[in-house]
């Protein structure tokens, strides 16, 4: 027997309907705004994580699954999107053949040998946007409140969105030269990922989890006291459109998430489900001022934002969110006897190609039998095909609801069950 690798999970059946459900909403939302999907490599060179990520992520350090390929390249399966994404963008030279910004959407999985736990996993999927090559607040906005709306739009309620700045250049320099004389006397006495971080990017001590050190991060400096005068402008006016838009938020000054590329406005959508589990942060994201020219591309801002499904899903399960998410199935057919199948196996396909479900029992069971597995399927219709039927051209159509019974020919089948079944309810393949 084998079962799956630590971290992971298999998504089948119902739960899987789920993860499609929750994609085409967010595709959905994404295609509102104007985003265009990408889909980009699982794998790419372990460096431009290492370059974008940043060295002193906890992801660069110690997460990244790489791996040396038969022709001794460093690989890594992607930990996150964005830098691939943006990758892709210099490569196919977006920024200069298509007009600004460039909006991305992309959904899929990535990989970050954590520990397992409630909410996180080793492989899990994404969905998220990126717009590049923009240098405009209204972008950030846009971006920080499509994500606010996804939520609705999913049924989530009382979503927490934390924001911050990182400000500026100016800005992080006299903000980390403070951070440095607070903890200097200080750092000894905090934990060993926090020494790293000190020496690293002092900044990611503010996000440190270890109770005692939450305690002496308490007491440092926070950034707004060091914002340049551009910094405090631009994050006065994100505050405040998302105030003109009814988007509530709240700003913590510790907030400065996981991945070293940010710089600017940073923000996470936080909720607790009505159990009261604590999965991690639905999603989060930021601006990026460096990150394209620091891939080979142009001087050019970027902004974006990446939601965890799994978190997602899992709150909507514990909230009963999801409503009426079985699959629906119009026809089960069931041939009387052997001799029924070979023309069971046309009639079922030609009803497939005008767009019907259907399932077809094949077993060699009696008529009990078959309404039974009908019913297990959550079948409307029950399609009863006999040998007179096959002489006569046409069928028992049987509603498994009302139990009505009609006799239908071939030639009138189509558009009977076309009236019958919501027009809408299914598509036809012609
Ligand atoms: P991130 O905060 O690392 O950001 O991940 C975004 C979301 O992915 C998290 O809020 C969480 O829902 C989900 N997630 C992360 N790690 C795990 C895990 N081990 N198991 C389950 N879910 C997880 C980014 O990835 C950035 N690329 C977001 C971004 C896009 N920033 C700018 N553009």
């Amino acid at each position: 027997m084998y079962s799956v690798l630590k971290g992971t999970h298999d998504v089948i059946l119902d739960e899987a309907r789920k993860y499609s459900y929750v994609e085409a909403v967010l595709i959905k939302v994404a295609e509102l705004y104007n985003y265009k999907e990408f889909r980009t490599p699982i794998i790419e060179s372990s460096d431009l994580f290492t370059r974008s990520v940043g060295e002193s992520s906890d992801i660069v350090r110690k997460e990244m699954y790489t791996f040396l390929d038969k022709g001794n390249r460093l690989i890594t399966l992607r930990p996150e999107f964005t830098a691939g994404i943006v990758r892709s963008m210099v490569n196919n030279k977006l920024f200069a053949n298509m007009d600004l910004p460039v909006k991305a959407y992309y959904v899929g999985p990535n990989f970050r040998y954590e520990r397992p736990q409630q909410g996180r996993y080793r492989q899990f999927n994404q969905f998220g946007i990126e717009s590049c090559g923009v240098d405009n607040f209204y972008r950030d906005i846009e971006v920080i409140s499509l994500g606010y709306n996804a939520l609705q739009m999913l049924g989530f309620k009382d979503v927490k969105l934390k924001i911050n700045t990182l400000g500026d250049d100016e800005t992080r320099e006299n903000y980390k030269g403070a951070l440095k004389a607070y903890f200097s006397d200080k750092i000894n006495l905090m934990c060993d990922d926090c020494k790293e971080r000190f020496e690293k990017n002092i900044l990611r001590i503010l996000d440190c989890k270890v109770p005692s050190d939450i305690e002496i991060v308490k007491e440092a400096p926070k950034i707004n006291e060091f914002l340049s005068e551009n910094a405090k402008n631009n994050f006065q006016n994100i505050t405040k459109a998302l105030k003109e838009m009814d988007i509530p938020f709240e700003i913590d000054t510790n907030l400065v998430r996981g991945l070293d590329y940010y710089t600017g406005v940073v923000f996470e959508y936080q909720y607790s489900s009505s159990k009261n589990k604590n999965y991690g942060a639905l999603g989060g994201g930021g601006h990026y001022g460096k990150l394209i020219k620091e891939i080979g591309g142009p001087d050019l801002e970027g902004v974006g934002l990446a939601f965890g499904i799994e978190r997602l899903v899992s709150i909507m399960n514990d909230d009963e969110l999801f409503n009426d998410i079985a699959q629906d199935l119009d026809i089960y057919l069931m041939p009387i006897g052997k001799e029924s199948f070979e023309e069971a196996n046309k009639l079922t396909n030609f009803l497939r190609l005008n767009g019907f479900s259907v399932e077809v029992c094949f077993e060699n069971k009696n008529m009990g039998q078959m309404f039974k597995k009908a019913e297990r399927r959550l079948a409307k219709y029950a399609l009863i095909l006999g040998e007179n039927e096959i002489k006569d051209k046409k069928v028992e159509l049987k509603n498994l609801k009302t139990k009505e019974q009609i006799e239908v020919n071939y030639d009138d089948l189509i558009d009977t069950l076309d009236n019958l079944i919501d027009e809408d309810e299914h598509e036809h393949l012609d």
